[in-house]
């Protein structure tokens, strides 16, 4: 009989999410916010933010409406510029403007609540355009890749209808390989799911849920609790524009440390 070790010691899972050890960082610092500040006129809706994401990392941004989270993927992504404070993506700072803020942006990919998908483009012409117009790559690499993340999300029979002709949870799925084509470092999501009829919320959930286990590195704004426990790392309460708590979600969801998000979370779960 033997007593080799190998055979008797189980490997540790490459991404344990749903086990309590698995809410460590997952890697390097991807994206650093740090001290980060912006005003709409008089309101201050992002006030000293200071949030490090790590490569691998799935982290769920939680809290009341208007409390600054849509405002903060933007400004990560760009699409709002801020008035104090450093952002970095994989250690490079974001410019303001110009052909280097271009190219970073790419390495953020974002999906709204709304798909926002070229209404008079087909499915494949959504996904392929990014790669052939902004990354100028080849057609038929492009469309190669275009056809398998399709697959992916399985909507690959899809490929030649309009958006209009597909359901929402596929309209939904279609955004995030449109997003995915542009091979980005991090996935931004806000709210995905909040406008699909109930029955289509699983369908892109899964989608996200692979891509978390495959090692994506998202942050994701949704009140889909069931989602956070099972693919979050950590979980990041937002109220006021501040970040009020945070924490892995076994802890948020049982044992809240703020009024606020105790409120919050009896007003959502209770709903
Ligand atoms: N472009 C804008 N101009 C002025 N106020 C804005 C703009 N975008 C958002 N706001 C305000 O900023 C606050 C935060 O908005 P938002 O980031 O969308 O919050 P959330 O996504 O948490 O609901 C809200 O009070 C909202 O009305
Ligand atoms: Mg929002």
């Amino acid at each position: 009989m033997t007593t080799d070790a190998s055979e008797t010691t189980p490997k540790p899972p490459v991404f344990a999410k749903s086990d309590s050890t698995a809410n460590a960082p997952q890697g390097e610092p991807l994206v650093v916010l740090t001290s980060v500040n912006k005003h709409f006129g008089a309101l201050h809706v992002l006030q000293d933010i200071d949030l490090t994401i790590h490569q691998g990392e799935v982290v769920v941004v939680i809290g009341p409406s208007g409390s600054g989270k849509s405002t903060l993927c933007r400004t990560i992504n760009r699409l709002e510029a801020i008035d104090a404070g450093t952002i970095t993506i994989d250690g490079k700072q974001l410019p303001q403007e110009g052909r280097e803020l271009a190219r970073l942006r790419s390495d953020v990919g974002m999906v709204f609540q709304s798909f926002n998908l070229f209404a008079h483009k087909t499915v494949l012409q959504n996904v392929t355009l990014g790669p052939l117009k902004v990354r100028r790559e080849k057609a038929d690499v492009v469309n190669r890749r275009a056809q398998e993340l399709l697959d992916r999300v399985g909507v690959g029979s899809q490929a030649d209808k309009y958006p209009a002709q597909l359901s929402g949870g596929q309209q939904q799925r279609v955004a995030i390989a449109r997003a995915l084509a542009m091979e980005p470092k991090v996935m931004l999501f806000d709210e995905p799911t909040s406008a699909l009829d109930p029955e289509m919320i699983n369908e892109v959930l899964e989608v996200m849920r692979d891509l978390a286990r495959e090692g994506m590195t998202m942050v994701v704004v949704t009140h889909e609790m069931g989602f956070a426990r099972s693919a979050a790392n950590r979980v990041i309460f937002m109220a006021d524009g501040r970040i009020v708590e945070e924490n892995t979600p076994e802890e948020f969801f049982s044992n809240p440390r703020s009024d606020r998000a105790r409120d919050f979370l009896s007003k959502i779960l209770h709903h």
